[in-house]
């Protein structure tokens, strides 16, 4: 995203292969909170069983695709070419440079124009809302995208139990302010911390989701544990990780990269083959683990559950 994008190449043989990091224990916590977890047990339990007594390095069986049909992607993929720029803006040195980053005690505060402004730690926000497994496309600004197995509950739920108020029209997302923690933050000079927005009709959208897990487990670090916003007919960036502060406000919110470059990230940032990013072109994308490029749909393939958001918007203009 920065100036000296390139297009990108991922060689298979620069995916580090990492072991599963969860212990049985946790993963059969974040299982049990699942509605999926019949399913989850059909694969989960193979890859933690025979990670118990050995350090070989053990892939979770991929049974997930997508409701077109696109089969997840592994979760070494997902786990190692990631976006987050608060440890480095090179795709494949996220995984290391995150691996010691703690995202559990996780405190989310919830506040501005609602009745019950409340701080939630991640864990009563799982007994709340119980999560479950949503397989959404995430589509990069960049023209790269993965298939990820969420686990995660509607916004809409958590907003619900706040009570906005009638002035609230949008949503403001925050994220960890820790430069001691992470060398992005240090070394590029970006207006900190992450920043992120959506409208209020948006985050009420039943496809906006709170992720706390992911692939039947825990939210690892470098995909933005310990809860992270997921809007899945939006560019990637939309979907800020490490969320500290959400706030509902009556205007709409600045946001980090509109900030950086406003003629190259809008606020609404909806995926749109036909609307170019200044630099190159957003026909297409390169699935992470495939060489061909393919089409990319109107709103991710989400037009359906979304377009009448957008209802008389110019979508140039609105970009
Ligand atoms: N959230 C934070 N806090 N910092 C970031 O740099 N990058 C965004 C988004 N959320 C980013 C972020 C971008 S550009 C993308 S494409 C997705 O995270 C990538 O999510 P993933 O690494 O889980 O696939």
């Amino acid at each position: 995203m920065g100036k000296n994008y390139q297009s990108l190449k991922i060689d298979r043989s620069e995916i580090t292969p990492k072991s599963l990091y969860l212990s049985r224990r946790d993963f059969m916590r974040s299982a049990a909170l699942t509605a999926g977890a019949a399913a989850l047990a059909a694969c989960a339990p193979r890859a933690t069983e025979s990670n118990a007594g050995s350090s070989a390095p053990v892939d979770p069986v991929n049974t997930y695709t997508d409701e077109l049909g696109n089969p997840a992607n592994t979760f070494q993929q997902i786990t190692n070419y990631n976006n987050y720029y608060e440890f480095t803006t090179n795709p494949q040195g996220v995984a290391r440079l995150a691996a010691d980053f703690q995202t559990s005690p996780w405190e989310v505060k919830v506040y501005g124009l609602v009745n019950k402004p409340k701080t939630y730690s991640v864990e009563e926000l799982n007994q709340l809302f119980k999560p479950e497994e949503r397989i959404y496309r995430m589509r990069c600004v960049e023209g790269w995208s993965l298939v990820i197995p969420w686990l995660g509950f509607p916004l809409s739920r958590l907003l619900e139990a706040v009570e906005p108020t009638a002035q609230a029209t949008h949503v403001r997302f925050e994220t960890i302010f820790a430069p001691d923690e992470m060398p992005g933050m240090k070394s590029l000079g970006y207006p900190w911390p992450y920043q992120e927005g959506l409208r209020l009709d948006e985050a009420n959208n039943d496809l906006t989701i709170l992720a706390t897990g992911m692939y039947g487990g825990e939210l690892p670090p470098q995909n933005g544990g310990g809860i992270r916003l997921v809007v899945p007919w939006k560019y990637g960036f939309k979907s800020a990780k490490a969320l500290v502060n959400i706030e509902l406000v009556d205007y709409q919110p600045d946001t980090l990269w509109n900030a950086i470059a406003p003629n190259e990230y809008g606020f609404y940032s909806n995926v749109n083959p036909n609307v170019d990013h200044p630099r190159w072109s957003q026909a297409t994308e390169r699935r992470i683990g495939e060489t061909d490029r393919r089409l990319t749909l109107m709103f991710n393939g989400y037009e359906d559950q979304v377009a009448h958001l957008y209802e008389g918007m110019d979508l140039q203009e609105n970009y």
